[in-house]
């Protein structure tokens, strides 16, 4: 039976939230204030969500690791002193651009960030198999569930929401309806049809109708709104 993977989703749902908001800073215009604010609000959501997520990690999935071997964090370089300096550093840049939008400050803040996303990009692709096949290594499944529970409970229906925006399109049809069968079986209804909303605005027809005969498939009985 396949294994818990703890960070495969929420790394490509960053990616593709990195990937996008480095070519909406591309194409941003700094002498115009719509133009300006949308990139605005896509940063603060891709950098808070990239904090929140290495905070879990830190407080989590690195902290279960370190039950079972103390200074394995360090032993496999997958700190996040290196990505927050970098981010905390972008952050200032972006936060000078947005008070003072000009497109010199905004091609230094491009600049930067496209700096920060192949350092982020770099961290996940090494750390993603050197903490799962740890983990797999060292935990159980019983363990490795109770680590998910604790860190999923500390999202709020905000940032759940933001999450799924990147997750569904970045995500394969297999995990996508594995996401969303899970968010039907556990989420209010409120929230899964938010979710299914989510779903029909950024995928493709033919990725959505997959979707949905996978759902169909996974609960006949609930066969969802379309
Ligand atoms: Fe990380």
């Amino acid at each position: 039976m396949q294994r818990d993977d703890l960070l495969i989703l929420i790394h490509k749902a960053l990616r593709h939230g990195l990937l996008q908001v480095t070519q909406e800073a591309g194409a941003t215009d700094w002498d115009d204030p719509e133009s300006v604010e949308a990139l605005h609000r896509r940063w603060d959501t891709v950098a808070g969500l990239i904090r929140s997520h290495a905070s879990h990690e830190d407080r989590y999935i690195f902290a279960l690791l370190e039950t079972k071997q103390p200074g394995v964090t360090q032993l496999l370089g997958i700190g996040h002193d290196r990505v927050e300096a970098e981010l905390d550093a972008l952050d200032d840049l972006f936060d000078a651009a947005f008070a003072a939008p000009d497109p010199s400050r905004g091609h230094d803040a491009y600049l930067a960030l496209t700096r920060f996303a192949a350092t982020a990009l770099a961290h996940f692709a090494d750390e993603e198999p050197a903490v799962m096949d740890r983990i797999w290594a060292t935990c159980t499944d019983e363990e490795i569930a109770v680590c998910r529970v604790a860190f999923m409970a500390e999202i709020t229906p905000e940032e759940s929401l933001a999450t799924a925006e990147l997750m569904i399109p970045a995500t394969s049809h297999q995990e996508r309806a594995q996401v969303i069968g899970a968010a039907r079986a556990s989420a209010p209804p409120a929230m899964f049809q938010t979710i299914l909303d989510v779903a029909a605005r950024t995928l493709s027809p033919s990725q959505l109708a997959a979707l949905h005969a996978r759902l169909d498939e996974q609960a006949p009985s609930l066969a969802t709104a379309r």
